[in-house]
């Protein structure tokens, strides 16, 4: 089997906000034809973490990383210009608010066919029949007509789906998603993720997913990251992750979800709530609320052991030099 290619390659990430450090050294490797989830709590760092990756951060947002390689290259250093240019052509994004990707003011069909136009190249005529082809895709019925009405004309799920058309549109090498499905029934749901599957292996685009539902992460992910107050508290496989896993809230967030084949929202189910992120912490932020913690937790943050072949956990647990009595 050939090895997997990397697509991008993020080393501690940090990102701040109004005297928040709201991302705290974060890693992450997606493979292109992959997808990588990215799970956890509300208000735990994900959208952030995405938007950084399209330099799409609010302007008062401080971030700082090691380094960030995409398709071999640093983006380090790259301009405003260079980074409009890649989120044109490479890294596309489907963001939570599906209406804040919309111009209210345009047709639907217009927008894709926009997109079409300016970044692959196409003739405006062509450019229209693949926006409506990919309306189809996307299922949506009489496409053709959809694709003259405006955003306001649509219902939500519809809109989600024009969205998703328009962000696949220029074929990127990454897709990030986050909760791109949240706003849709079960079996458009269904079609969706079907169809964001076939993008990874027909285009071999790599896929950053951001979800709630540990049942849409079984059946469209690889590898799956846990995030926790800003930090991926745990790594891996998904069925490493799923079965076994390592981490006290990994294991938390399983048991607030016993059946993965059901569709709910329930990863707010942990007793306690987050730490304050305007303070620092000084272990592991997630010691007050673990089950298992142990003095060192509070006191000290834990490393990234490797647990099991492919997956990883920042736990004081996992630690081999661990004493009883520590
Ligand atoms: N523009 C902003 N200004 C100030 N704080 C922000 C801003 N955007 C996000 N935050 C804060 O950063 C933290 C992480 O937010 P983020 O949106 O990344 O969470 P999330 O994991 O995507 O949550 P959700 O699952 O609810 O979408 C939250 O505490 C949030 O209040
Ligand atoms: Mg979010």
């Amino acid at each position: 089997m050939k090895a997997p290619e990397s697509l991008l390659s993020v080393r501690d990430l940090n990102i701040s906000l109004g005297g928040q450090h709201l991302v705290r050294s974060v890693d992450l490797d997606i493979e292109a034809g992959q997808c990588l989830a990215l799970v956890g709590e509300s208000g735990s760092g994900k959208s952030l973490t995405a938007l950084s990756l399209m330099r799409l951060l609010p302007r008062s947002a401080k971030i700082s990383q090691q380094y960030i390689l995409f398709e071999g290259q640093s983006l380090a250093a790259y301009s405003e210009a260079q980074w409009r240019q890649l989120r044109a052509r490479r890294i596309a994004m489907i963001f939570q608010n599906p209406m804040t990707a919309m111009n209210p003011t345009m047709r639907v069909g217009q927008q894709i066919a926009e997109v079409l136009c300016l970044h692959a190249g196409v003739s405006r005529r062509e450019a229209n029949r693949q926006a409506v082809a990919l309306l189809e895709r996307l299922g949506i019925v009489n496409a053709a007509q959809k694709a003259r009405q405006y955003p306001f004309e649509m219902s939500g799920g519809m809109l989600q789906r024009a969205v998703i058309a328009m962000a696949i549109a220029c074929k990127p090498a990454l897709l990030i998603a986050d909760e791109p499905t949240t706003a849709l029934d079960a079996t458009v749901q269904a079609e969706v993720l079907v169809l964001l599957r076939e993008l990874c292996n027909e285009q071999n685009m790599g896929l950053l997913l951001i979800t709630h539902d540990l049942g849409v992460v079984r059946r469209m992910a690889q590898k799956v990251a846990v995030m926790y107050a800003g930090k991926l508290v745990e790594t891996g496989a998904i069925s490493r992750v799923f079965n076994t896993p390592a981490h006290p809230y990994t294991q938390a967030l399983k048991q607030a979800m016993p059946s993965l084949t059901e569709q709910r929202d329930s990863l707010m189910a942990i007793p306690g709530t987050p730490p304050d992120l305007s303070k620092p912490i000084a272990g592991c932020a997630f010691a007050a609320r673990c089950p298992q913690a142990m003095n060192v937790c509070a006191r000290q943050q834990p490393a990234d052991y490797l647990t099991a072949p492919e997956q990883h956990a920042k736990c004081w647990l996992w630690d081999p030099a661990r004493t009883k009595a520590s």
